[in-house]
């Protein structure tokens, strides 16, 4: 297909973009922390507000809204022709415990604004469409991340899913249950066209060279460890130094060996500890019982299995030498994905066809789309962020940013519809 014939034949539709903010800005209102930013964890009573919200938004432009066992949530538009499987867009509306009110959020609200044109302009599309808000995104309440995408997948049983706990000891189900969001559909169910995932890109490339529009080729290698170091609890005043079984400072010992193991192996890799309990987290106790989570991520599989292989080995050999128990387990692994050719080429000409500045780019962060890749032909589109920060509360994006990743979503979709 030509450029000239899919954008003839697409029009010249674009998407409310001051709505479109005015959405951002109402929905910041659930969970939103006095910097500005929004905590809104899965399965919390902020999340069924915003789940409401969703509910009567996309009933007001005509959808049909329903959920699955997940809590996943499908705003459904009709085609001319049902028997068609769905064009789907989609991200999450959960955050960090000090999140910003960009990620995930203008994928889900740039998906309403396409529904919104659609329903505005009473355009009629082939396949029905679909906008989902998929549970439990972060992973930061229940571990792993993209949880109910990755039940849609196939990745984990809904069993699994639901038996997962938060830190309190909360079950995922019971959670689920509790804010009335678990349905009666079986997630993973249906059968989908294509999947589309507007996201602020959360770094600083398209900020720093200027581009409007990332097309993602792909999302890296991500891996998820947790760690357990267990020695003795003792008197800090009189355990002479020699005597101890210090959970912490060993802990300390391999919070810098993820930062010197992510260092040398390339420019891309990554590693943080961003999760750390210390028990029993008293002055004057030597702290016997450290928990800490790992995360090491590189576009490339071979180099993130390279950093676990060293991980494992200073923990064993550093573990040791302090006479502590150590219990280390591998809890997520998400291969490098590489999206869908003809997904990407339509988010391509959807950018070039607007006129916005873009580039080919690979996310360093988790999407839900990671997991729909397995299961549909998927692309993601970048827009940019105020100093590529993300996961805090100053997260910031410009309206226009937002709009053009939107005008690209709703060109994408439209000319998959064509295909
Ligand atoms: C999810 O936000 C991730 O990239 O960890
Ligand atoms: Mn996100
Ligand atoms: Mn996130
Ligand atoms: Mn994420």
């Amino acid at each position: 297909m030509s450029t000239q014939s899919a954008s003839g034949a697409v029009g010249n539709v674009t998407v409310n973009g001051v709505k479109l903010w005015e959405d951002i800005l109402e929905t910041a209102r659930f969970g939103g922390t006095p910097k500005g930013g929004i905590r809104r964890l899965a399965l919390t009573e902020e999340d069924r507000q915003v789940r409401d919200w969703f509910v009567r938004a996309c009933e007001a432009l005509g959808c049909t809204v329903s959920h699955d066992s997940m809590g996943n949530q499908f705003a459904r538009r009709p085609g001319t022709e049902e028997t068609l499987p769905p064009i789907t867009m989609g991200s999450h509306l959960d955050t960090q415990p000090t999140g910003g009110k960009f990620d995930g959020i203008v994928g889900v609200l740039g998906g309403l604004a396409v529904l919104r044109t659609l329903h505005e302009t009473g355009r009629e599309t082939r396949h029905p469409i679909e906008l989902i808000n998929w549970t439990n995104e972060e992973g930061s309440r229940f571990a792993p991340a993209m949880l109910s995408s990755g039940v849609f997948a196939g990745v984990f049983t809904e069993q699994e899913a639901l038996d997962t706990k938060d830190r309190e000891g909360v079950r995922f189900g019971d959670a689920l249950e509790g804010i009335g969001y678990r349905g009666v559909e079986v997630c993973g169910a249906h059968p989908v066209a294509a999947y589309f995932e507007l996201h602020i890109e959360q770094g600083p490339i398209l900020e720093v060279e200027h581009k409007t529009i990332g097309i993602v080729t792909g999302v890296q290698g991500m891996r998820w460890y947790e760690v357990t170091l267990t020695g003795r609890d003792s008197h800090a005043g009189s355990t002479p130094m020699r005597m101890r079984a210090d959970a912490l400072v060993t802990a300390a010992r391999l919070i810098d060996a993820v930062q010197t193991i992510a260092l040398e192996h390339g420019p891309d890799a990554v590693g943080t500890v961003g999760l750390i309990e210390n028990r029993p987290n008293s002055r004057n106790v030597v702290p016997g019982d450290v928990f800490f989570a790992v995360d090491f991520r590189d576009p490339d599989d071979s180099i993130v299995q390279k950093m676990e292989e060293a991980f494992y080995a200073q923990a064993s050999e550093l573990a040791e030498a302090a006479g502590l128990t150590l219990e280390i387990a591998r809890v997520w692994d998400t291969p490098a994905v590489q999206f869908d050719p003809e997904c990407i080429a339509s988010v391509a000409r959807a950018a070039d066809a607007l006129g916005y500045p873009a580039r080919r780019i690979v996310s360093g962060a988790g999407h839900d789309a990671t997991y729909m890749a397995q299961v549909a032909p998927t692309a993601m589109i970048f827009v940019p962020c105020a100093g590529g920060l993300s996961h805090n509360e100053e997260e910031s994006a410009e309206p226009d940013d937002v709009t053009a990743g939107a005008n690209v979503l709703l060109r994408a979709v439209l000319e998959t519809d064509m295909r």
